[in-house]
């Protein structure tokens, strides 16, 4: 059978059928793309984007089951970097002679698995030192080859695996003096020089962190914290960062411009920062108000974040309300996390996101038009 013979007029309405086709097939596509961009707007995406790493406290202790896959499902979509409190010294190293890996080797276990960056928190805090190094009275220098072994053992054993450590936490007294801890008074303020270079013989790849409470600001405690840390990278000692715990409240006056300006300090002295423990507390009942400021709060946080160049991580003390320490410790305070306590994103978590993936399509912009980006 003859085919029959296009006319100029069927012609002409076969093309313009195929360009509405093609421009269908166009929007369609646009649509479809935007729609896997807004699905795809996870603060992981804007991470890797960005060029630096968002995480989480990973909380998988003293917690029924049914919290262990919620919480890990949001951290693996979310996340790129993780934290968790069982490399606490009495944790690991519950008596003198016997190291105890189980709960720190399941997170550790987990970031391998997902693929996530991990921080180790803490090799040294006054609030976590074990009876067996205080409660016996030794000489000096064998306090101080107990603490040796201690970093040694926990920090070898995780060679490879851990990429920062907070190897001294907390310090420095609220009132900006060195802290009159247990550490201080067995082994002398040089422990935390000592910390530092042990921490680095065992693994000289990790990035190792001074991480403190209320430094955030250009204040009379970050004053102190820029001092000592200034003394120990003029000594040559092997401290690679400084953590801003970012511990924050609603109705407490954050200054963002000093935060930024106090960022830009430490980096001088050769230090990034990461923002450590972040989470933003709210004095209980909860009221639109108080969840508008918590928003304002946590946006401006994200913008300092995405903007400062030295400012290489930001990890949540916890995702979900129901995981946060807040609410154990804090009394009368709540709400502090970007999820409530059944895993919903609230609307915290939708602006601190809007921020980021904001600052990360400008980000975006500045590579595709070959200017070179000021974190290389
Ligand atoms: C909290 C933890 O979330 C709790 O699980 C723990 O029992 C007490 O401490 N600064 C720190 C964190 O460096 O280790 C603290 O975390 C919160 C304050």
């Amino acid at each position: 059978m003859k085919r029959r013979p296009c006319t100029k007029a069927t012609k002409n309405i076969g093309h313009s059928a195929a360009i509405m086709l093609v421009g269908f097939m166009f929007v369609g596509l646009a649509y479809s793309q935007v729609q896997t961009i807004r699905y795809d707007s996870t603060l992981k995406s804007s991470a890797v984007c960005l060029h630096k790493d968002i995480g989480a406290l990973y909380d998988d202790c003293c917690m029924p089951q049914d919290s262990l896959a919620p919480q890990r499902a949001l951290i693996e979509r979310q996340c790129t970097m993780i934290t968790n409190g069982h490399f606490f010294m009495p944790f690991c190293h519950p008596t003198v002679d016997k190291y105890d890996f189980t709960a720190a080797d399941r997170i550790a276990d987990f970031a391998r698995e997902k693929k996530l960056r991990m921080r180790g928190h803490t090799l040294l805090w006054h609030e976590q030192i074990p009876g067996w190094l205080t409660n016996v009275k030794r000489p000096r220098a064998q306090s101080r080859s107990l603490v040796k072994d201690h970093i040694t053992t926990v920090v070898s054993h995780y060679k490879g695996r851990m990429d920062c450590w907070d190897v001294v936490n907390e310090a420095v007294d609220d009132n900006g003096q060195m802290r009159n801890s247990e550490f201080a008074a067995l082994l002398g303020q040089s422990y935390i020089a000592d910390a530092f270079t042990w921490a680095h013989e065992a693994d000289s790849a990790a990035l190792l962190f001074y991480n403190d409470c209320y430094i955030e600001e250009i204040n009379q405690k970050s004053d102190s914290v820029y001092a000592l840390l200034k003394g120990l990278r003029t000594r040559g000692v092997p401290v690679h960062g400084v953590g801003f715990q970012c511990h924050l409240a609603v109705g407490q006056p954050v200054d963002f411009e000093s935060i930024r300006k106090n960022i830009d300090r430490f980096a001088a002295l050769g230090l990034i920062v990461h923002f450590t423990e972040v989470d933003i507390r709210i004095k209980l009942p909860v009221s639109p108000e108080k969840v508008r400021l918590q928003e304002t709060l946590y946006k401006r946080l994200a913008r300092v974040f995405a903007d400062s160049p030295s400012c290489r991580a930001i990890v949540f003390w916890g995702f979900a309300d129901r995981h946060s320490w807040i609410d154990r410790t804090i009394h009368g305070y709540g709400s502090a996390c970007l999820f409530d306590k059944v895993y919903q994103p609230k609307s915290a978590f939708n602006v601190f996101t809007d921020e980021i993936s904001s600052a990360c399509r400008a980000q975006s912009e500045v590579e595709r038009r070959g200017l070179k980006p000021d974190w290389k």
